[in-house]
């Protein structure tokens, strides 16, 4: 399989649909939003775009199955799958805020192959496949070389709906408020983790996230020279909805204080 190949083609594709959603901003309507769960919501744009993704990711990978948000397909494939968000961001697009993402991952079994995230106001496009580096809008990129939490700003994304957490979540919170650079929250994760990966942020941390708002970004991260997580320490971040990511260089530091606290 020439993974290069389809990550050009996995680009293309993510920027056609940046285009579809930025003609889209401004014109949701409240009889437009759908209320999935508590704070959960859908319009039809996210659903049209995962159509249009879906469509062309079946031709450029007949073979491979689907794991979606919006759940427009949902046949798995036995060997590849695309993890796909069509809009990481929904909150903020739906108030009109610029920062939201489309996110692309491929999967060969349990393993991530390839990555694009795609931030669709400033015209960004991350990614990486197996075998090669990381790379933001055709320049490599690489997680910051800061090596104390003290030096390090953070990035978060608050508990919207699960609240179980939120005990444990305010205290790591707090103790990053306190001892770092600073705290962010962007309201796409897929955007949060691209942005370890070019060295913008040293570390991101939230709980209750999907696979498919992780997989791309995880893994380009993983490519950038940073290292991934769930809040124990183990590998269990891409379904297991406890994600820490790092620069590495203080990944030591920052799980041990994650581990502390859950
Ligand atoms: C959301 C974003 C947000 C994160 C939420 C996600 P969606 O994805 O990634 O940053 O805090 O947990 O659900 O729902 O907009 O695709």
């Amino acid at each position: 399989m020439d993974l290069q190949k389809i990550c050009e083609e996995v680009c293309l594709l993510a920027k056609e649909t940046g285009r579809f959603l930025k003609s889209e901003i401004g014109k949701i309507s409240a009889a437009d939003i759908e209320i999935k769960g508590f704070n959960d919501f859908v319009t039809y744009v996210d659903k049209t775009s995962e159509k249009k993704i879906v469509n062309s990711l079946q031709r450029l990978l007949p073979e491979a199955g689907f794991i979606v948000e919006e759940k427009t397909v949902t046949a798995k494939g036995e060997r590849y799958n695309w993890i796909v968000d069509p809009l990481d961001g929904t909150t903020n697009f739906i108030h009109g805020l610029p920062c939201y993402s489309v996110s692309i991952a491929l999967t060969e079994g349990d393993e991530v192959i390839l990555g694009v995230v795609y931030e669709v106001n400033l015209e960004e496009c991350f990614y990486a496949y197996k075998g090669g580096k990381a790379f933001l809008n055709g320049k490599e990129i690489s997680v910051s070389d800061k090596h104390k939490v003290s030096d390090a700003l953070v990035a978060t994304g608050f508990p919207y709906y699960d609240y179980s957490e939120l005990g444990r979540y305010m205290q790591l919170f707090t103790y990053f408020l306190k001892n770092s650079h600073g705290i962010r929250r962007l309201g796409s994760a897929a955007v949060d983790l691209v942005y370890v990966a070019c060295g913008r942020f040293e570390a991101f941390f939230e709980y209750g996230l999907k696979p498919w708002d992780v997989a791309a970004g995880a893994f380009i991260i993983t490519r950038a020279g940073g290292k991934v997580s769930d809040f124990k320490g183990g590998s269990d971040y891409l379904f297991g909805q406890q994600i820490v990511a790092t620069n590495f260089a203080l990944a030591d530091e920052f799980e041990e204080i994650v581990k502390e606290v859950f």
